[in-house]
Parts: structure tokens; C-alpha cells; sequence
């Protein structure tokens, strides 16, 4: 690798994705597109998101209410058109996903199928400073179900002195609890630091204690390899903002293991759009759920977000979701190399990575603790037209996603990140 615009525009050239940034619209000032490293939090708007969400609008102007069964694309079966393509990014069956509500509310639900404290199993595993949500989720949840949160939620760290989680500490963990383990509820991609947990590992040995593994793959969701099915995964919950593109707000998602599908002995909340297809619409009594992750659905929803999901879907499908991880890893090692530079070229370490530097525990993102002037230095990039994230009290976290950014913005950030550290 080199430390070089030409070298940066030489990579752009050979990348066989280079023309899917022209399916989006990049953020521009005065004429200038801008540097958007901020695909986790909120992926850019694909260009053809109007035109699928304007086709929603005219079946309703056309047919109203029997839009769900009538016209080009009925509404009912718009579901269906999301998860092929969504099970392929997640490693799992189109059977095993279902596209609904948000992802804090997603998780619940799966808690109400998969936590099921029993006597001294009443154990939850996760990380310790997980998402908020998730903290808030887990701490309310277990109330509601009359335990107490410090009892019963064991929260993992990173040792003392270091940033992320060892997987041995994670699995002695599991061991530890062996006896009073209900669930492993871990975040796929830790938001904070980038790193990648291996899920197939903490799964066998949720399973091998008899309790439950169940993930939050936000920031992995689109991002890294998942073979959920694969790995024997119990459950997943994830959003569509962030790597998957659809929107401020989209259509949360969720996994559930086929092997629950047709498991009557699982609690779920339920309503009717979760209810057998066949006879849904007779509304008799008693809840006969379709038999699939589509019977945790609840609500009727909506197409206008699910217009905007297949979208982006669609765009994925389009580019390879195996050559996008390729292109993802490529810019963030290009990332940490030219960092690295940076600190080779000052007199003592301006900053430090800390995303591993592995391939398979990372993604595209890239979390770096500043040593000094941390926010000034993110503020004058920002003066520069380059969105990355500032995460109190020192980090600043960029995410070059493959889709739509290059190599040379990369390169364009880490010049910017050398300026404005240096003066
Ligand atoms: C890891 C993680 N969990 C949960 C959430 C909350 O998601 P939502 O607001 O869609 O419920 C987020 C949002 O960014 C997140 O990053």
C-alpha cells in the first residue's frame, strides 16, 4: 500500500463496484460532494428509493385500501419481495426472516420467545456498555417480568487496559454460568469500538450450557460475513437505517431459527399479521400463527417502508453481498495503514485504532481514540466537508462503506486528519 492520492485514485479505477456511489446521492456543498463516513448511522439515500416509494403512493391513489390485493404489486405480498434478498445479506432462509416494527421493539419481542427464566436459569450474558436501547431494553424487560436487573444480567468487559472483548473471557463467562444461564444476548458489531464478535463460537456455547443465543446486529447487519442459519443462531434483531440504506426511521428486521417456526411451547406477542394467511381475514378467535418468522409479525405494515427497504434491497442484490465485505475491508485496512502513518510521522502517537485489525473482527468501520485535541480536530473536519461520528470523550469513529464511498475520500480524510492534528 501507498500513502498517495494517485496510488488511492489507482484502487477507485480497479474497484469493479466503482459505479454503484453513482446510485446514490452524496451529500454536496456548494457544488462539492462531501466526504460521508457516516454509513452506520445513517446509510445514504439510494436514488431509486423516490420512484419505489412513488409507485406505493400511486397504487394507494389508484385502488385505496385494495391496493393490498389489487394492482401491479398488491401490498400483501410486498413482503415477500424483501426477504430473499435480506436472508442472503444475514445468512439465513427467507423463512427465517421477517421485516417489521423497529429494532429496540424487535428485541423485545424476541425476549418475550427466547428469555424464559426458569428457577436459577434466569441468567442474561452481554456486553457490558452495550447500546443504550438495548441497556434500557434489558433492564425494563427483566423488571417486567418481576426480576431484578442486577440480579439477573451478567455484563461482560473488556480487561483493564484494553478496549475490546477477549472471546475467552466471553466463553468462560458462558461456562461460569453453566447452571443458571438463560441467554446470551450480544451485539454482533460493537458500535463503539468496530469490533466483530465471533457469533458462531458464543452460540455453541450458549447451547452447549442449554441457554439461548440471540444477537443485535445493527452495525453488522450489511456490514459483515453473518451465516446465521449456519451458525445455529436462536434469534437476531437489526435495523435498515444504518449499511442497509433505507431511510431515517426504516423497517426493523428479525431471525428466528426454523427450528422454532412450528414450536407451539414459545410465548410470543402476537397480532394479526402474524396470523395464518390463509384464513387471516375471517378473524375467528384463538391466534394460529403463520408458520415462519413472518408469525411474529404483529402490525399491518407499511409499504411505504417497505418501498424504501426493497430499494436498497434491490441495489445489494445488484452489487454482490460477498464483493461488498471484499471492498469494505479493503478501505478500512487502507484506513488503518494510512493511520498508522500518521502516528510514524509525529513525534509521539497522536492517535490510537481501536477496531481490530483482523479481517474477521472487523468491518468497515474504523473507532480511533484521540490523544489530543480530539474535538477540535473532528470539528475542523467537519469545517472540511467530512461526516465522521465523535463519541465521548475521545473517539471518533468513520465508517467507509463500500457502496458509495472510494478510496480516495479515504485518503481525502486522512490527509484532512493529519492537517488539522499538526496545527
Ligand atoms: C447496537 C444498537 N442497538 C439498538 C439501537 C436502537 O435502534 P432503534 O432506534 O432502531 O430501536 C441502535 C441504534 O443505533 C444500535 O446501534
Amino acid at each position: 500500500m501507498l500513502n498517495d492520492l494517485a496510488y488511492a485514485r489507482q484502487l477507485d479505477a480497479e474497484d469493479p463496484l466503482r459505479s454503484f456511489r453513482r446510485e446514490f446521492i452524496i451529500p454536496s456543498d456548494q457544488g462539492k460532494e462531501q466526504v460521508y463516513f457516516l454509513g452506520n448511522s445513517l446509510g445514504l439515500q439510494p436514488k431509486r428509493t423516490a420512484s419505489f416509494i412513488d409507485k406505493v403512493l400511486q397504487q394507494w391513489s389508484r385502488y385505496g385500501v385494495e391496493a393490498f390485493f389489487l394492482g401491479e404489486d398488491p401490498w400483501m405480498h410486498y413482503h415477500d419481495h424483501l426477504i430473499k434478498p435480506l436472508a442472503a445479506i444475514v445468512g439465513a432462509m427467507p423463512s427465517e426472516v421477517v421485516v417489521m416494527n423497529q429494532l429496540t421493539v424487535n428485541l423485545h419481542l424476541m425476549m418475550v420467545s427466547f428469555y424464559r427464566p426458569e428457577g436459577r436459569r434466569n441468567k442474561i450474558i452481554c456486553e457490558a456498555r452495550a447500546f443504550p436501547s438495548d441497556q434500557y431494553m434489558f433492564e425494563t424487560h427483566v423488571r417486567a417480568m418481576g426480576l431484578d436487573p442486577e440480579e439477573v444480567i451478567v455484563e461482560i468487559s473488556p480487561r483493564k487496559g484494553e478496549h475490546t472483548i477477549r472471546l475467552e473471557d466471553i466463553l468462560s463467562a458462558i461456562r461460569l454460568h453453566a447452571d443458571d444461564l438463560a441467554l446470551v444476548l450480544w451485539g454482533g458489531l460493537n458500535y463503539y469500538t468496530g469490533q466483530v464478535f465471533d457469533m458462531k463460537s458464543i452460540t455453541d456455547a450458549a447451547h452447549a450450557v442449554g441457554a439461548k443465543a440471540g444477537f443485535d446486529l445493527a452495525h453488522a447487519a450489511g456490514n459483515v460475513n453473518l451465516r446465521l442459519h449456519e451458525w445455529g443462531v436462536d434469534f437476531a434483531c437489526w435495523c435498515s437505517y444504518k449499511y442497509l440504506n433505507s431511510g431515517p426511521g426504516a423497517v426493523g428486521a428479525a431471525y428466528v431459527h426454523e427450528r422454532y417456526h412450528e414450536d407451539h411451547s414459545l410465548q410470543r406477542f402476537a397480532g394479526w399479521w402474524g396470523y395464518e394467511k390463509s384464513s387471516r381475514f375471517k378473524m375467528e378467535k384463538g391466534f394460529v400463527p403463520v408458520p415462519t418468522a413472518e408469525g411474529w409479525q404483529l402490525s399491518t405494515p407499511s409499504p411505504i417502508m417497505y418501498a424504501a427497504h426493497r430499494a436498497s434491497l434491490e441495489i445489494f442484490a445488484a452489487a454482490g453481498f460477498e464483493n461488498l465485505q471484499q471492498k469494505g475491508q479493503a478501505l478500512s485496512d487502507f484506513l488503518l495503514f494510512l493511520l498508522d502513518g500518521i502516528n510514524e510521522s509525529a513525534d509521539s502517537p497522536v492517535l490510537e485504532v481501536i477496531t481490530p485489525r483482523d479481517r474477521a473482527s472487523k468491518g468497515c468501520q474504523v473507532s480511533m481514540l484521540m490523544h489530543r485535541r480530539g474535538k477540535e480536530v473532528f470539528d475542523r473536519l467537519f469545517r472540511e466537508g467530512i461526516f465522521a461520528d465523535w463519541r465521548e470523550p475521545n473517539v471518533i469513529r468513520v465508517a467507509p462503506v463500500p457502496l458509495y464511498n472510494s478510496f480516495e475520500e479515504v485518503w481525502r480524510f486522512a490527509e484532512t486528519l493529519k492537517q488539522a492534528i499538526r496545527e
